[in-house]
C-alpha cells in the first residue's frame, strides 16, 4: 500500500519574547492511504502546529516532509496554494467559512479558486451536501447554521475538490454528544467508503473506536500509540491515481536544479 505522509526528525518551535518553545524535537509519522490517523493529546501539546506542519502552512526548522512522493520545503512558496488545492481538503479549527455567503456559494467560491479545473463542480456539491445531511440548508447563512451543521458545509467544502487527504482539526470540539456521534459516523463512513486517507485532531473517544492508528501528541512528541489494522479500509475500495503528482514533482525538479545553477 502506497505510503501518503512521512515526517522524518522533524523540529519545531516558536519564539516567544527572547526564548525559544520547542514543540517538536525530532518527530517520527509514516502514514499510508488506507489509513484514517488520530492524534490526540491536551490543549495546547501542539496538534494544530503539527497539521500546519502537514498542510505547509508552517515549515519545521529541521527535518523533512513528504506528501505522496512530494518534499514540502521543495515546493516553492507560490505554489504552495496549488499544492494544497491539489491534494489536500482542510477543515480549521474554526471552520474558515466565509459568513457573508450562502452555504452553496462557499462551496462554489472554494471550487472556482482551486488550481486545476474541478469536473461536474454542481453535481459534487450537490452529492456532498445530501451525503452530510445538510442539502436542506444550502441557503442558509453561517451564522444561520447549528455548531454541527456549520462543521459539516466546512467538510463538504474541503471535500468539494476531491482531495485525496482530508484534515480535520478538532471537528467535534464544539459540539454535543449527540452532534459529535453523527459527525464522528459520518467521518466513518466517508473513509470506509471512499478512497480519501484521513487525519483528524480530537479528544472524541468515538474518534479512537474508528481511527486505524492513534498517536499521543505532547512533551515535544509525537507518539504512536495503537493500531488497528483491522479497522482499514476495505479491499473494494479502488486508490485514484495521484496522476497530477508526476507533472509538480518534475516542476519541483526542475527548480531545484535551477537553484544548483545558479550557485
Ligand atoms: N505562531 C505561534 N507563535 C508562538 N507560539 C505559538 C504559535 N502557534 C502556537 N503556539 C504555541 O504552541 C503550542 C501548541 O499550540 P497548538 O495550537 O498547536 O496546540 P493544540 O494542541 O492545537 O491546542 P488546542 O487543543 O487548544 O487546539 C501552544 O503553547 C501555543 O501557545
Ligand atoms: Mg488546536
Amino acid at each position: 500500500m502506497d505510503r501518503i505522509l512521512r515526517i522524518k526528525d522533524v523540529s519545531k518551535k516558536f519564539q516567544l519574547f527572547w526564548e525559544d518553545v520547542v514543540i517538536f524535537d525530532k518527530i517520527n509519522i509514516e502514514i499510508e492511504r488506507n489509513e484514517l490517523v488520530l492524534f490526540y493529546g491536551p490543549s495546547g501539546s501542539g496538534k494544530t502546529t503539527l497539521l500546519n506542519l502537514i498542510t505547509g502552512l508552517l515549515l519545521p526548522e529541521e527535518g523533512e516532509i513528504q506528501i505522496a512522493g512530494l518534499y514540502l520545503d521543495l515546493i516553492p512558496d507560490k505554489d504552495k496554494a496549488d499544492f494544497r488545492s491539489n491534494y489536500l481538503g482542510i477543515v480549521f479549527q474554526e471552520n474558515n467559512l466565509v459568513s457573508t455567503l450562502t452555504v452553496t456559494e462557499n462551496i462554489i467560491l472554494f471550487q472556482e479558486l482551486c488550481e486545476y479545473e474541478v469536473e461536474n463542480k454542481k453535481e459534487r456539491m450537490e452529492e456532498l451536501l445530501e451525503k452530510l445531511g445538510i442539502d436542506h440548508r444550502k441557503d442558509s447563512f453561517p451564522t444561520q447554521l447549528s455548531g454541527g451543521e456549520k462543521k459539516r458545509v466546512a467538510i463538504a467544502r474541503a471535500l468539494s475538490t476531491n482531495p485525496h487527504i482530508l484534515i480535520l482539526d478538532e471537528p467535534t470540539g464544539n459540539l454535543d454528544r449527540e452532534s459529535a456521534d453523527e459527525l464522528c459516523n459520518i467521518v466513518e463512513e466517508l473513509f470506509q467508503t471512499t478512497d480519501i486517507t484521513i487525519i483528524v485532531s480530537s479528544h472524541d473517544q468515538k474518534m479512537k473506536e474508528i481511527a486505524t492508528k492513534i498517536y499521543k501528541v505532547g512533551s515535544k512528541n509525537v507518539q504512536l500509540e495503537e493500531e488497528y489494522p483491522e479497522r482499514k479500509k476495505g479491499e473494494n475500495i479502488e486508490y485514484r491515481n495521484i496522476a497530477t503528482l508526476e507533472r509538480e514533482k518534475e516542476d519541483i525538479f526542475v527548480e531545484e536544479e535551477m537553484l544548483l545553477e545558479e550557485e
